[in-house]
């Protein structure tokens, strides 16, 4: 079976303000009665695919991981702690040594970001298990989404040669390119979107970190090693993780190693990173606006518009997001929706 190893430690800014340092996207019910983090939990309930989940994510969201787990009466495999964020390499490595632990060596691993919307259905399942035969093989896997336009927010994949059942080797990982290397890459038609999940065994991940990562991987190590155990808690010890570079998997790992590979994924996949994708996966009216809670709109079309609170009316707007939270108001064009990181930066300055 696959342990399953869930990351929720990302701050997700470019939700503002519905995602802040106090509760990051992965914890907010955007759409429908669940958040992101839970659709992940749900996402790895077959009991015949994974082993309980182990989920890695900030001292600081404890419990809202906790709580929300507990409310689908999910069982864990447990919930490490990050004293500090350090990125996601020094999540999957840390993740890695905890898994080692509890399940061994030849344990496989399916790492999955809490902020996706994910249908799972027979071609998800499918491509689960094709991952996990390539993974037993040696390989780093990765899950490749057909992309639609030139994103810059995303990891590219160039397709290496056919490896049989469903994997193909990796030519080239091109993580979040300029517009104009995301462009060619398109138009070449020979790559695939990272779609942000990774399946791998202990052994190699742990290997590949040790050639490529050292530092991160001894940071994991020792803090992992003198963590404190409460409940479900592991509490990775500060000194020793702090030392860890803070760099991503993708840019430690993914560009660099030789063992990765792709399954070519038809699976229906969303990453909500920003306004434009809350948009789009969202229930449009006949004009093409998604509207949720205390909200109206007239005379607008193709635009998001959320209010958790005091009661929010729009008039005569075209490809704007409106969101309201309990303090802060956000207005912007969909289509800057990837800029809002920038505009929290420049509130966090002001503080
Ligand atoms: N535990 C922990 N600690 N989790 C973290 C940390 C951290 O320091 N930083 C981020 N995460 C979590 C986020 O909550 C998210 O669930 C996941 O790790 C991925 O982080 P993102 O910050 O959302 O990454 P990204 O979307 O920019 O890029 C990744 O995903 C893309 C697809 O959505 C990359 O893997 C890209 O290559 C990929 O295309
Ligand atoms: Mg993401």
């Amino acid at each position: 079976k696959i342990v399953p190893v869930i990351m929720a430690g990302g701050k997700g800014t470019r939700l503002w303000p519905l995602s802040r340092a106090a509760a990051a996207k992965q914890f907010i019910r955007f759409v429908g009665d669940k958040t992101l983090f839970q659709g992940t939990l749900l996402r790895v309930a077959d009991g015949h695919l994974y082993e309980p989940a182990l989920v890695i994510t900030n001292e600081e969201f404890r419990f809202l991981v906790a709580e929300q787990a507990r409310e689908l009466d999910s069982k864990l495999s447990g919930i490490v702690l990050e004293p500090e964020a350090r990125n996601t390499a020094a999540a999957v490595a840390a993740a890695a040594v905890v898994v080692s632990e509890l399940y061994g060596e030849d344990a496989i691993i399916q790492i999955l970001p809490s902020d996706h919307d994910i249908v799972v259905d027979d071609a998800y399942r499918n491509c689960v298990k094709a991952a996990a035969k390539a993974a037993q093989a040696g390989r780093i896997v990765t899950f490749g989404i057909t992309p639609t336009e030139p994103a810059t927010g995303y990891g590219y994949i160039e397709l290496g040669k056919d490896l049989g059942d469903g994997a193909f080797g990796v030519k080239r990982f091109v993580e979040k390119p300029k517009t104009e290397a995301a462009e060619k890459m398109i138009e070449s038609g020979n790559f695939y979107w990272n779609s942000g999940m990774f399946v791998f065994s202990v052994s190699q991940i742990l290997a590949e970190l040790e050639k490529f990562a050292p530092e991160v991987l001894a940071a994991a190590r020792a803090s992992a090693e003198k963590a404190t155990k409460d409940l479900d808690f592991t509490r990775l010890d500060k000194d020793a993780f702090v030392k860890s570079p803070s760099i991503s998997f993708d840019y430690a790992v993914m560009e660099k190693t030789p063992n990765a590979a792709v399954i070519p994924s038809p699976i229906t996949w969303s990453d909500l990173g920003s306004w434009d994708a809350v948009w789009k996966i969202g229930q449009p009216d006949a004009d093409g606006n998604v509207v949720h809670g205390n909200a109206t709109v007239i005379g607008t079309r193709n635009s998001l518009v959320m209010s958790r609170n005091s009661h929010l009316a729009v008039q005569g707007m075209d490809g704007v997001a409106v969101i309201a939270s309990e303090d802060a108001v956000y207005v912007g064009r969909l289509d800057e929706s990837q800029k809002v990181g920038d505009l929290v930066k420049l509130l966090a300055s002001r503080k």
